[in-house]
């Protein structure tokens, strides 16, 4: 944020900590800031005192740290200070204050470097730093960046070197897929870059009328007399935002150009306010208001006036970037009456499902509409093959509608992992069409996936959670999910409407197929009762809560289904492990034989999933097999399922729906055991250990 004449230093701090708390959701392990220190009259001596603050573990933690610092006055009060913050999620380093972000150049400060994302080569930087005598705190590869800026300035070949092209060598040395940093200077000044892949938005705020709703895109570099003059032309107080966990291609960040050349934001300086940040939850409650960066562009205050420049041209360059309105009200990101965000996740899925479907589906003559595919939907129809490609459960969520998707479309479907679809080199042709299925739409391989298959001529779908994501802005086109913004870590919401879209995409695929339409017409109806129908499972929350209690101690529980269910087994055992961190297994039940059957015995907590589908009867076979080696399952099935009932020491029992959703309606009890097993073994629901939201590493 910037340029909010006469706050506090105080005020900043909490800004800085507010917005570090709501990007909390995405996961980290560490947290930090840097803010200028000094409480003289003149703001640059202040801004030549910037002070590290940087604490393991929560913002809150770091926030009590700030406050016992005894020689930071945090009441002062000048029109312009300094701050810029960050969380991190350990990539290079573990987790600890010392490894913790900002960094800096050197003992003085001189540059601090906050980043988001992997400088690959950077052993090889640090090695030749190291031997030209620059001392290294850190086991990260971000502060290399900080003391590369250093060494370059320090090794200037005169006084003149402007700022940019200062950097810019820097960003030519670093290899890797770095994507976003952010470089502040002791003399006072910032500026945010994106280099490739890691989302990046700057918050606008003004109660005034704004006389454009677009910033101009500059290209022209400027060259200043010298460091000093470029550094007086940045008086203004900033504070900024980012959260680790980015990764691509190069590093780095660049200052803007001079004032005089840069493209300037026309309205009174005093009357608008900028806040940089990789995320709109860390905004949202200051503006909805935002622009979006694209790789390569670099944004800077100067003055009170955003400038945003290209540091290279390639051909197809936005001229301007837009100013756009975010639908995303801060209450829908609080907990309300739950004790979590993922709780509250499971329960909003009444809801989500209706938010999916709304405009969409026509329930008077079953017909589909998706406006994010109109106008390449023959192009999909024509196509050679569908390919679906995601990571944890998005991927889940493309095998759970894999079945209705080659029934419907009478397409070969392929569903991938976005790593390893990569790491195969997986043949891609110019009829292929890829999906991207992702929350976040910004997950690392899933994004690198999508740009080597538009490489290869593919056409490219988005089914993405986030509105002006990467993936939703680089796919040729795509389904919105409007699940709205999903917060605990472990993905709930997102998957079923993940599956609900993928169905109606299904649906729109054959609409003109005459002898599908007594099926597409028996689907419809699903997705109408689908909202009530998943009330009612989520009624049997006490039940699931009893059954936790009972289950809470175990080291493991195995989860076994075929056909429609096998993702729901994937999909419920990756819930217990990511949050309760017990072994857990999906397991497809055609394979028992082949190995996990050893696995049974009395002891060993089984959860078998048997629908009346048309996999029914050898679902019972198996069914037999658990019993027969003493297991006891406990079984997800139908609730007028006498048969599954009698033969089954316990059952949690679900409405019956068409066959290819029942898995929305199986997955919630797995859901919730998943939530009350993780609250019984005390463990923070919402930010398993080690894992992040949002993962823009590979
Ligand atoms: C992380 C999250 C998972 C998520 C996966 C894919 O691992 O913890 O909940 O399923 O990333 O994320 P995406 O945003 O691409 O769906």
């Amino acid at each position: 944020m910037c340029l909010i004449p006469l706050l506090t230093r105080r005020e900043i701090l909490e800004i800085l900590i507010k917005g570090l708390q709501r990007l909390e959701y995405r996961g980290y392990d560490s947290a930090g800031v840097g803010i200028d220190g000094g409480n003289s009259k003149d703001w640059e001596t202040n801004a030549k005192s910037i002070q590290l603050i940087k604490q393991r573990g929560k913002v809150k933690a770091l926030d009590e740290e700030i406050h016992k610092q005894q020689d930071i006055d945090l009441d002062v009060e000048f029109d312009v200070h300094l701050g810029i913050a960050h969380t991190r999620w350990a990539t290079h380093g573990v987790p600890s204050p010392i490894n913790s972000h900002p960094h800096r150049s050197d003992k003085t400060n001189e540059f601090i470097v906050i980043h988001n994302g992997i400088v690959t080569n950077y052993k090889d930087l640090r090695k030749f730093l190291d031997s030209k005598g620059y001392e290294f705190e850190s086991e990260t590869d971000t502060e290399t960046i900080a003391k590369l800026v250093k060494y370059m300035y320090d090794n200037r070949e005169n006084d003149d070197i402007s700022f940019t092209t200062l950097v810019e060598r820097v960003t030519q040395q670093l290899v890797g897929t770095s994507c976003l940093c952010v470089l502040h200077l002791a003399g006072g000044t910032l500026s945010y870059c994106r280099l490739g892949g890691s989302p990046m938005l700057i918050g606008v705020r003004s109660d005034h009328k704004l006389s454009t709703d677009h910033i101009p895109v500059l290209y022209r570099s400027c060259k200043f007399k010298s460091l000093s003059q470029m550094l007086s032309l940045f008086k203004c107080t900033i504070t900024t935002v980012s959260c680790s966990t980015a990764k691509d291609k190069k590093g780095c960040s660049t200052l803007p150009r001079a004032a005089q050349d840069t493209c300037l934001f026309p309205v009174d300086e005093k009357a608008v306010e900028y806040y940089f940040a990789s995320d709109a939850s860390a905004v949202i409650e200051h503006t909805n208001r935002v622009i979006y960066l694209e790789d390569d562009d670099v944004a800077a205050v100067v003055d009170g006036r955003l400038s945003i420049h290209r540091i290279k041209r390639t051909a197809g360059d936005y001229p301007a970037r837009a100013i756009q309105t975010l639908q995303l009200e801060l209450q829908q990101l609080m907990k309300g009456n739950f004790s979590s965000f993922m709780q509250k996740e499971i329960f909003e899925q009444p809801e989500s499902v209706v938010n999916t479907m709304r405009g969409r589906v026509n329930f008077d003559n079953d017909t589909v509409t998706l406006g994010g595919l109109k106008d390449h939907i023959k192009e999909i129809q024509r196509c050679r093959r569908l390919i679906l490609i995601a990571c944890g459960t998005s991927y889940h969520a493309g095998v759970a509608t894999r079945q209705v998707l080659e029934e419907l479309t009478e397409l070969p479907v392929m569903v991938e992992l976005a790593s390893d679809f990569l790491d195969r080199n997986t043949p891609v042709f110019r009829d292929d069409v890829c999906f991207f299925i992702s929350q976040s739409g910004e997950t690392a391989d899933s994004l690198m996936a999508l740009r080597y298959c538009k490489e290869r001529g593919a056409l490219t779908v988005g089914i993405t959670n986030t509105v002006g994501s990467s993936i939703s802005r680089e796919t040729d086109c795509g389904v919105h999910i409007n699940a709205g913004p999903e917060i605990g870590v472990a993905s709930t919401k997102a998957y079923t409407s993940q599956f609900v879209a993928l169905v109606m995409f299904a649906l729109l695929m054959c609409d003109d197929r005459k002898s599908v339409q007594p099926r597409r017409r028996e689907i419809i109806h699903g997705l109408k009762v689908l909202p009530d129908l998943i009330k009612e499972v989520l009624s049997l929350d006490n039940e699931i809560r009893k059954l936790a209690e009972e289950l809470f101690q175990q080291k493991s529980v195995l989860i076994m289904g075929r056909g429609y269910n096998y993702a729901t087994c994937l999909e419920g055992a990756l819930k217990i492990k990511e949050i309760t961190y017990m072994h857990s297994e999906g397991i497809l039940a055609g394979e028992l034989k082949h190995g996990p059957l050893a696995l049974v015995d009395k002891v060993m907590p089984v959860i078998m999933i048997i629908m009346r589908d048309h996999t029914y009867v050898k679902c019972q076979n198996a069914l037999q097999q658990v019993v027969a080696r003493q297991g006891r399952p406990i079984v997800i099935c139908d609730e007028d399922d006498y048969e599954t009932i009698k033969n089954s020491s316990s059952t949690i029992k679900v409405p019956h729906c068409v066959d290819c959703l029942q898995g929305i309606l199986s997955v919630i009890p797995l859901q919730l055991l998943s939530f009350h097993l993780a609250v019984l073994r005390g463990y923070d629901v919402d930010c398993p250990r080690n894992l992040a939201k949002s993962v823009t590493v590979e």
